[in-house]
């Protein structure tokens, strides 16, 4: 597993956007939740979406998967406007991964039946199945937790299992959606190890999101902070913690990454 940096400050090589966002403005009800917000993020780089809570960061993944349509703007993923592609036909066509901040397992099924699950739906064929699920339990080491129903895995574990859910059909893009909350310090650290080696052994491109700062900014090549429905702030992580509307609406002045 890669050890992390303090801070990954790397020279991403590809400025290419994956996906872009374009003047998305949404509203609930009457409320405006994102205000003409524009978002580039590069091929196979790390973004960190960072931003309090209710700000919408989950939205801009419903945005990106299909769950939710822009009252204005537009959507586009490898160049194309996914706008009129609904969410079932989107995954497959984009190779979208998704990390729901709650879920994403069956808690009555074993760890490796979730997985045979999973592969079931995306892999036809058998062989291909079973080289594929084997794969992901060495990656993951999960050989001791094979039989064990979902509900009775630790927090972290569970949190894993979905991670190694969303990457049976191999995705290019892989959304996870405050992958850290409430878990502690070691686990924490544990998922930072894995998304930092998935950059680093697969052609993928990761958009992490979380409300807190301190667990996000150490495994994400740059970040963007939203509020009030806009981006603030985008760059790398010494860059925004160190930038002056960054600090005044979300960091504050105490924020310090020691
Ligand atoms: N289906 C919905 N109906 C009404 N309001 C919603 C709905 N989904 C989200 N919101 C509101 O939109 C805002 C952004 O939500 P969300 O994207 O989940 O925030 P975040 O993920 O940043 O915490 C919140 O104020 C939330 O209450
Ligand atoms: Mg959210």
């Amino acid at each position: 597993m890669a050890l992390i940096k303090k801070f990954r400050i790397e020279d991403y090589k590809s400025t290419e956007s994956i996906i872009e966002l374009k003047n998305i403005s949404v509203f609930f009800n009457k409320r405006q939740i994102l205000n003409n917000l524009n978002l580039k993020i590069n091929k196979q780089e790390i973004l960190g979406i960072l931003g309090p809570n209710g700000v919408g960061k989950s939205t801009i993944f419903n945005l990106i998967t299909g769950l939710k349509d822009p009252n204005y703007g537009k959507i586009i993923i490898n160049g194309i406007e996914s706008n009129e592609f609904p969410i079932n036909e989107r995954f497959t066509k984009f190779n979208l991964g998704l990390v729901p901040q709650y879920g994403g397992l069956i808690h009555d099924l074993s760890l490796i039946d979730n997985l045979k699950l999973v592969a079931e739906i995306h892999i036809k064929e058998k062989g291909l199945r079973e080289i594929k699920i084997n794969k992901l339990i060495s990656q993951f080491e999960f050989e001791a937790l094979l039989n064990i129903k979902a509900k009775h895995l630790s927090g972290g574990q569970k949190k894993k299992l979905v991670i190694a859910m969303s990457l049976v059909n191999d995705p290019k893009i892989l959304l996870l959606d405050e992958p850290f909350a409430a878990l502690d310090i070691l686990t924490i650290k544990m998922l930072q190890e894995i998304i930092l080696n998935l950059k680093s052994t697969e052609e993928i491109t990761i958009v992490v999101c979380d409300h807190q700062a301190r667990d996000l900014l150490n495994c994400v090549d740059r970040a963007i902070i939203l509020s009030n429905g806009k981006v603030i702030a985008s760059g790398s992580p010494k860059e925004v913690i160190s930038d002056t509307a960054a600090k005044n609406q979300y960091f504050g002045d105490e924020f310090n990454i020691n």
